[in-house]
């Protein structure tokens, strides 16, 4: 049996573009140290049901530029159950893992926080999600790829809304965050952009659309799904509401945001940060997130990545707003 050091690694939640660069940094980083690397299949849900493989080297080939997850995802309800979370624990033991790499969003570091308060489970998060919602970090990985999706498509929008004189309301992912919507709207020049931070005054809102619509001859909005007043639809109905004749269409990029090659800028991020997990693995740092701030990768205590909620940036939406005339 090999005497080497053994971690655990799971991708957990949605997906996100740049996962799977980031189980390779993961894997050839911690192979290079003599550190064994089990990847769980579904999150949590493979630990649980041990359902998991050796990675080495060669399993991690030509991954880099590929989309979603070779690990799977998983949003798993069984963890909420205490009994569930003593038996990960001891699946973990028995397979000799001596900490827990989670690639993933604030719910599954959350979970596995938990594993470590009840069990003493070291682990180490990477922030991976299209939200961009982590305190601590200046991008999540898969953020980026997400909002060059999101600019493609409404490009593609804004043509037709052109052409035809229309108003269109396109919602994206966002459920308690803002920062898709934001900086794709900045990017695409959109009319109006509504994210669930600030608050929606939708009379303000119908008399933007009137009249960047009378002036521009469309117009565009982007509305975040977890918006205060209400998803995509709620939005359309008060626009034709109050302006019976104009032409509104609404669409849902939906989960086209979540897949596809992950962007240059994502492949480098999550390369820095597995390796960076691993660093902090040979350094006997738990407990935390790797984050990047500022070019330079650090260590972010976990408690705070999940509880401090990144704020969305207040220039970003005074930018927006004078330059949306
Ligand atoms: O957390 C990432 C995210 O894509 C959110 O933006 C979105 O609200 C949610 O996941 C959708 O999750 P699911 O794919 O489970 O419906």
């Amino acid at each position: 049996m090999s005497q080497n050091k053994k971690i655990g690694l799971i991708t957990s939640g949605g997906d996100s573009p740049g996962m799977n660069a980031c189980v390779r940094a993961v894997v050839r980083a911690a192979k290079i140290n003599e550190i064994d690397v089990c990847g769980y299949y579904r999150g949590f849900d493979g630990v649980l049901d041990n359902d998991f493989i050796d990675l080495d080297v060669t399993s991690v080939a030509q991954i880099i530029q590929r989309g979603g997850t070779i690990l799977k995802t998983a949003r798993c309800s069984r963890f909420f159950e205490k009994e569930y979370r003593t038996l990960a624990f001891e699946n973990l033991k028995q397979n000799n893992i001596d900490a827990l790499v989670v690639i993933g969003g604030d719910g599954s570091f959350t979970g596995a926080k938990i594993l470590t308060q009840e069990h003493g489970l070291p682990m180490i998060g990477i922030p991976g999600t299209i939200d961009n919602d982590l305190f601590g970090t200046d991008f999540t990985i898969g953020y980026d790829t997400a909002i060059n999706t999101v600019v493609e498509a409404v490009d593609k929008i804004r043509d037709t809304a052109m052409s035809h004189g229309r108003v269109f309301v396109v919602e994206v992912m966002g459920r308690d965050a803002g920062f898709i919507a934001l900086r794709s709207g900045i990017a695409v020049g959109a009319e109006a952009i509504l994210v669930p931070e600030t608050k929606t005054y939708i009379e303000h809102l119908l008399e933007r659309i009137g009249k960047r619509r009378a002036s521009k001859g469309s117009a565009i909005v982007i509305v975040s799904e977890g918006d205060d007043f209400g998803n995509a639809d709620k939005v359309v109905e008060a626009i034709k509401e109050r302006y019976e004749n104009l032409d509104v269409k609404l669409t849902r990029l939906g989960h086209i945001q979540r897949g596809g090659n992950p962007s240059a800028m994502d492949r480098v991020l999550a390369s820095f940060l597995g390796a960076g997990a691993i660093d902090a693995f040979l350094e006997n740092k738990f407990g935390i997130m790797i984050g990047m701030q500022n070019k330079k990768v650090v260590h972010v205590p976990l408690e705070k990545a999940i509880k401090h909620h990144q704020d969305i940036d207040e220039n970003l939406l005074k930018l927006a707003e004078m330059l949306s005339i």
